[in-house]
């Protein structure tokens, strides 16, 4: 019996002593288990005679019973301290100052393309596109250059040496758009072109915006109207606006378009040009399968970044291109 008390005793004390849920189930495999000391001490019932076994019994399972219920406490306080250290150890500190956000802005090009575009869906005109590594016959045969013309010259193209070429202009597009679908046609083409070219108001990589409508009795005044609705809704102003003829192959006429504008700083108010235009060639139209007999209608291509520089008031074409935070964060 004393035997008994000892063991129950020093289990106790083990168990309440105990500081981690592993260690815990070591005590109970210890003393409760299989081949544990309270568990020896029952087998040892067998060999004592009937009048010890009963009581000698009994404290052998008050004893039994007494650590389960001591090591099934002792296990409810380490699950929750062991879940306590868990949530502080994953504890936010919601009064801490935040990092604060770094923001980022469109790019002014993006912007100005982004603002062209969405007066053009205004007025009716879906938005189509075409790769940039082209291949000679959009870039240049379908819109009506002749073979060894001296146009082509005029475009400082990049060529890949295999018929390939980074395109010059966004009118390839107009022929990619009618070899797919029958006229009607009232869409505009904004991209990336590129041109060998680099000074003050050139970059190897500029934007355009091309335009393509094409449909019955379509004419110039239709053209000219389109041309100003933009042109005023883009400059939030009344500007005026003059045709001045030019040469393109895949147009005719064709002209150059000009807008009035003021300079500021008592500087004299001058024309600057801003697109280029024309009537669709018959030529083109005829590559295309559509029949001009039946179909006219206009194109028109403007460089985005000349029109960003007139709306934003910025000089130089390159401030665009060299990714100077201070230049761009004026954009936000
Ligand atoms: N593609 C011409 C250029 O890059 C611009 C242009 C002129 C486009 C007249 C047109 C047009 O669609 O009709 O210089």
């Amino acid at each position: 019996m004393d035997t008994i008390k000892e063991i129950q005793h020093r289990a106790r004390a083990a168990i309440e002593a105990c500081q981690d849920l592993q260690r815990l189930d070591e005590l109970r495999v210890g003393y409760l288990g299989k081949k544990g000391e309270i568990t020896a001490q029952l087998k040892a019932l067998a060999s004592l005679d009937p009048e010890q076994r009963k009581a000698f019994g009994a404290a052998v399972n008050v004893a039994r019973d007494d650590l389960a219920l001591a090591i099934a406490d002792r296990k409810t306080v380490l699950q929750a301290a062991a879940l306590e250290a868990l949530l502080l150890s994953q504890k936010v500190d919601v009064s801490l100052p935040g990092r604060g956000e770094q923001r980022g802005g469109l790019h002014p090009v993006t912007r100005a393309m982004q603002r062209a575009v969405d007066i053009f869906s205004r007025l009716g005109f879906d938005v189509a596109t075409g790769p940039e590594v082209e291949q000679d016959y959009y870039n240049f045969a379908a819109l009506n250059f002749p073979e060894h013309h001296p146009a082509r010259a005029m475009h400082d193209t990049f060529y890949f040496g295999d018929g390939r070429l980074l395109r010059t202009h966004t009118s390839p597009v107009q022929i990619r758009v009618m070899e797919q679908q029958d006229p009607p046609y009232r869409v505009i083409a904004p991209g990336k072109v590129y041109r060998s070219d680099s000074d003050q108001t050139h970059t190897p990589m500029f934007h355009q915006i091309e335009g393509l409508l094409v449909g019955e009795g379509v004419s110039m005044a239709d053209l000219k109207g389109l041309l100003h609705t933009f042109v005023n809704a883009f400059f939030e102003r009344s500007l005026a606006m003059r045709f001045r003829p030019s040469y393109f192959p895949f147009t005719e006429p064709s002209a150059e378009v000009d807008i009035g504008w003021e300079k500021g700083g008592g500087a004299e108010p001058g024309w600057l040009e801003i697109l280029g235009c024309g009537m669709v060639h018959p030529n083109v139209l005829r590559a295309c399968n559509v029949d001009p007999e039946r179909y006219s209608g206009y194109a028109f291509g403007m460089g985005v970044e000349r029109i960003a520089m007139l709306r934003y008031g910025v000089t130089d074409l390159r401030h665009f291109y060299e990714n100077d935070l201070q230049f761009l964060r004026q954009f936000h």
